[in-house]
């Protein structure tokens, strides 16, 4: 009986030390005569520095004291939250443990870490708002232009055209910034399954140099493209590595002034093959660059939406790149131009 008792202690300590949430037992004038290793560490004292403090001064918050006033006077259990230092979030539950003639004896206090799970709802809806005001530019645009067309514009050829040729551009936007969010939700949800086999990352470069290629001549842009000999292939989703080096050519052509310079580079450094892209455009602050790959972050918005941009480019190879197990990087100087790069893994002959 005895062995049963100690055995049970035993299992309910271990228990309590193990639990992720932090666990305070009060005594019935509000003081910690308890408390697990994660309540510790959430009060950030030694082993046994709770024992004896009164739990709403270490809280300190007037709404905390009312709420074990109310749970150790009238035996109500409570939930609350309650912020513990500037940016750390708990779930605060306490509950009342009654004595044999139903008076509160004390209570016990489960604290319960909510700062991530705030964190990531207030991210989704900065992310709904954004795409929301994201679709609605175009089609504000698109809707102004047909009704100009229905109230007499239609009989005028040349405004017609004029408003029909804006009017494909903002459909074109907003079908590339579906694609785009399709995309990236895909990748981020892994959805869509890596068909990873070696490739050779200097093919996929000029196959893309191919596709971009009338654009840079347009702005006699000088392209360069330098690589290693015998550079190990990467193990890598030839369609995605693809769209990496589409997003960040692209961008590179788009942010460079005419005449400019882009050279991009293919290197080994060791287990891994990094390429990067230079180009003598306007550079971006260090400010902006600890931004860069958010979603639908833009240095210019005006300008990027000028030139068709959904700010969703860089999150894309972002994603994309770190899918694979590599990563992505930025280097720049303002007034002088950006390097951005990444990594990915290479394959050698057993
Ligand atoms: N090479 C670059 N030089 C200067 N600024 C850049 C460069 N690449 C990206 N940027 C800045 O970073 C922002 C984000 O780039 P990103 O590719 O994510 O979006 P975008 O180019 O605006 O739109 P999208 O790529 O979706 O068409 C750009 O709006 C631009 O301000
Ligand atoms: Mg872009």
């Amino acid at each position: 009986m005895w062995n049963e008792v100690s055995g049970d202690k035993n299992r309910m300590g271990a228990i309590l030390a193990n639990m992720v949430d932090g666990v305070v037992a009060l005594d019935a004038n509000g003081e910690v005569n308890l408390a697990n290793r994660a309540a510790e560490s959430i009060f950030h004292v030694p082993p046994g520095g709770l024992e004896g403090k009164v739990f709403a001064n270490l809280v300190k918050s007037c709404e905390v004291l009312h709420t074990v006033q109310e749970v150790l006077s009238i035996g109500r259990e409570i939930y609350t939250e309650i912020e513990l230092s500037a940016h750390a979030l708990f779930r605060l539950h306490m509950v009342p443990i009654f004595g044999s003639g139903k008076e509160v004896q004390g209570a016990v206090a489960v604290l319960h870490d909510i700062t991530d799970a705030r964190r990531f709802d207030q991210m989704r809806s900065e992310f709904v708002a954004n795409v929301s005001h994201e679709l609605r530019t175009p089609l504000t645009a698109i809707n102004g232009f047909v009704e100009t067309l229905l109230d007499g514009a239609l009989e005028d050829k040349l405004l017609c055209r004029r408003f029909l040729t804006i009017i494909d551009k903002e459909t074109n936007r907003l079908a590339r910034l579906i694609d785009d969010l399709l995309s990236l939700s895909a990748i981020e949800s892994k959805e869509r399954l890596l068909t990873l086999k070696p490739i050779c990352i200097v093919r996929s470069i000029r196959q893309v140099i191919n596709i971009l290629g009338p654009q840079a001549s347009e702005k006699r842009l000088h392209l360069e493209l330098i690589s290693e000999p015998d550079l190990p292939p990467v193990n890598a989703d030839e369609d995605l590595v693809g769209q990496v080096l589409i997003n960040l050519i692209d961008n590179a052509i788009k942010y460079t002034t005419c005449e400019g310079k882009i050279v991009i580079r293919v290197q080994k450094q060791g287990d891994r093959v990094v390429t990067t892209i230079t180009d003598t455009g306007p550079g971006i602050s260090e400010d902006d660059r600890m931004r860069l790959f958010e979603r639908f972050y833009r240095v210019d918005k005006a300008r990027s939406r000028e030139l068709g941009g959904t700010g969703l480019g860089l999150a894309i190879v972002k994603h994309i790149v770190e899918s694979h197990g590599g990563e992505v990087f930025v280097d720049s100087e303002v007034g002088r131009g950006s390097t951005f790069g990444f990594s990915l893994w290479a394959v050698y002959p057993d």
